[in-house]
């Protein structure tokens, strides 16, 4: 295993390092790794812009033989990948890096079978079973690009993903165990590819039993196609910028856009991050309770733990059933010694009480983590207390789909910790804390927006097929740096704490979403003239979304209608994207130029419109009286 950072001196040192010599600091990192040739070149990128980005230039690798052959030798023995069931008395699964390794090698020989070629995108649309990590693998190990996409969003937000990456095959499950359901999947997927002509083969993992139908000569049984195969593969050669994965985000606009990550980089990056912040040791059981189907999922259940030779849990249910303690029931079970949840589980576990907790041995755990979106002191402190028995340190890890990595982050026992701060950049991270004028605000105390002034290894390289979006989205606010969208304070300390979203992203539960997407389907209503999303701070969630609905006529049944508007939305996006609040109003706060001042209507949500600043500048002022008149939560005026 590589070398990692030990005192926080060193981090001092490394960090230093890395921005005086990044090229330097970054090749040394990259040295660990199997490079079928190496690179020329350890970064070329002319302006921070767009962005033009190479790392490891010319290098030529394959991301899943070091994920496992490299390891082989060594650890072949070892669970890479141990699988806890939805059903606490279903027997979990062990998977040594030689047994994960064969797998992957039959998957991909599969998939190669089917006709997949290096460079062919394939879509994952799957609960979490053993065989999404493997099907990620095996599409690494033949050099085509996997895209999966979250099990819980609808056919339809399915199908515009499938044909805006023109996947050719879709890889899926007969159904999904989650809590008390048995979700259909692969009926999903039969709606979705319907309107997808892109797509020529489905292979269905089984997982549940249940009855499906199977298009001949377009489905396939996972388990049929693989007892056909060799479990021997030979990986294919990429080259350190080809595409590794698309992932589907939310931004600003109505539709979801897919952050390209690549090899090299991407594969250096999460194995660093994923050592040091967590100061992972040989032994030790990691488990990360994210779905694959996010980013967590990608960089922190599979490739940086596999890179580091780690042993990954990945569990299939819910942190509530059958009862409140199954996280903790799963700690004790497997010994696990860090644990990495969101803020919005804790938080949910919290209302539970701690009996739920003092029923299981949890003295494996050494380290905690959080990702998704800022931590709250209380949860903190719940968290540290209840679970890290009061001294365990707790790694609040800050980034992004388009970061693929921790920007910032405690190293785990070496960086003194804040609650509600996710403390200090990593190495190779250069942050720049900027004013709405477009300078860089130095000095501690103070507070703007956040920016990289720098690239880093697993920078996002595109959005799939628009990169003017990805430039305008990304490069265009602040010139050569990249902006994240977040709001923060760098204290007298120097230690950087997010205050959230400064764009019109909202974060549900640690998702992402998009506030025009939201209004996009509530439009899609027939009595719908127009809608306005935002976000309200939220108890569990984090942020709620209130939606404000103008109607053609004004619904005789409101409840009916809320129902009817709350299907629509499960229908064109997914269950996670309901709103949980909907108020009719017959009109928005606009200003003469038609733009709605979301302001107002965050107070409003939020429930004190006792500071509205100005509104003269409203074409109507008087309809903000009339919706803080109906508003669904008690408004202080
Ligand atoms: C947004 C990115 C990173 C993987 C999960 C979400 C918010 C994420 C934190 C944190 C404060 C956080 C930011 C960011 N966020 N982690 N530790 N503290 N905010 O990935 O869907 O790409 O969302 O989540 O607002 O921009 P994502």
């Amino acid at each position: 295993m590589a070398t990692r950072i030990r005192t926080f001196e060193e981090y001092r040192a490394e960090y230093e390092r890395s921005v005086k010599d990044p090229e330097g600091f970054w090749a040394e990192q990259a040295e660990t790794f199997v490079w079928r040739k190496k690179w020329d070149k350890v970064l070329e990128w002319d302006q921070f812009e767009g962005p033009k980005v190479d790392w490891f230039k010319n290098g030529k690798l394959n991301i899943s033989e070091n994920c496992l052959d490299r390891h082989l030798e060594t650890r072949g023995d070892k669970p890479a990948i141990i699988w806890e069931p939805n059903e606490p008395n279903e027997e979990a699964v062990t998977l040594t890096y030689k047994q994960l390794h064969a797998k992957v090698c039959e998957f991909a020989n599969v998939l190669e079978a089917k006709g997949v070629k290096k460079g062919d995108r394939v879509c994952l649309y799957m609960p979490m079973i053993p065989e999404l990590a493997i099907a990620c693998l095996a599409c690494a190990r033949i050099g085509a690009v996997h895209s999966v996409v979250f099990a819980g969003f609808s056919s339809t937000a399915l199908a515009d993903r499938i044909n805006d990456a023109q996947a050719k095959v879709v890889v899926t499950s007969d159904g999904n165990f989650r809590g008390a359901k048995n979700i259909a999947v692969k009926a999903v997927v039969d709606q979705a590819v319907a309107n997808c002509d892109c797509v020529d083969t489905v292979i269905v993992s089984q997982r549940t039993g249940i009855d499906i139908e199977m298009v001949d000569g377009r489905d396939f049984w996972w388990h049929e196609e693989v007892s056909k195969v060799s479990d021997k593969h030979e990986a294919v050669e990429v080259d350190s910028e080809d595409m590794l994965f698309i992932l589907y985000t939310s931004g600003s606009t109505g539709t979801p856009k897919g952050v390209v990550h690549t090899t090299g980089g991407y594969m250096v990056y999460t194995d660093y991050t994923f050592r040091n912040a967590f100061q992972y040791e040989e032994n030790d059981v990691y488990w990360c309770t994210a779905d694959i189907g996010w980013i967590t999922g990608h960089s922190y259940i599979i490739y940086g733990p596999l890179l580091a030779g780690a042993t990954s849990l990945m569990f299939e249910g819910v942190p509530t059933y059958p009862d409140a303690g199954r996280f903790w029931e799963v700690c004790e079970k497997h010994k696990v010694n860090i644990f990495y949840t969101a803020p919005t589980a804790i938080r949910a576990l919290m209302a539970y009480g701690t009996e739920f907790v003092e029923k299981y041995d949890l003295s494996s755990i050494k380290a905690l983590g959080s990702v998704g979106e800022p931590i709250n002191e209380e949860a903190w402190e719940w968290y540290h207390k209840n679970i890290g028995a009061g001294k365990c340190p707790i790694v609040d890890t800050y980034w992004q789909t388009e970061t693929a990595g921790f920007l910032i982050a405690p190293l785990a026992g070496i960086t003194k910790e804040k609650p509600a701060h996710a403390t200090l950049p990593m190495p190779g991270i250069q942050l720049a804390i900027m004013d709405n004028e477009g300078n860089e605000i130095e000095g501690n105390d103070v507070e703007g927006n956040l920016c990289i002034k720098f690239p880093w290894p697993s920078i996002l390289r595109t959005t799939y097929g628009d990169h003017e979006r990805c430039k305008n989205t990304y490069f265009s606010t602040y010139p050569n740096k990249y902006f994240t969208g977040d709001g923060c304070r760098r204290d007298e300390d120097g230690y950087y704490r997010i205050t959230g979203r400064v764009d019109d992203v909202i974060n549900v539960s640690g998702h992402r979403m998009g506030t025009a997407e939201v209004e996009n389907a509530i439009n899609e209503h027939p009595n719908v003239v127009e809608s306005a999303v935002v976000g309200f701070p939220h108890e569990i969630k984090g942020q709620g979304i209130y939606a404000y609905v103008i109607c053609d006529a004004k619904p005789e049944n409101e409840e009916a209608f809320r129902a009817e508007v709350l299907k629509i939305i499960t229908k064109e996006i997914g269950p996670i994207a309901k709103p949980d609040k909907i108020q009719v109003v017959s009109g928005l706060p606009k200003t003469r130029s038609g733009k709605i001042m979301r302001r107002i209507l965050r107070k409003v949500a939020e429930g004190d419109a006792t500071n509205m600043g100005d509104t003269s500048t409203l074409l109507d002022p008087s309809i903000v009286d009339e919706i803080i008149e109906g508003a669904l939560v008690p408004v202080k005026q």
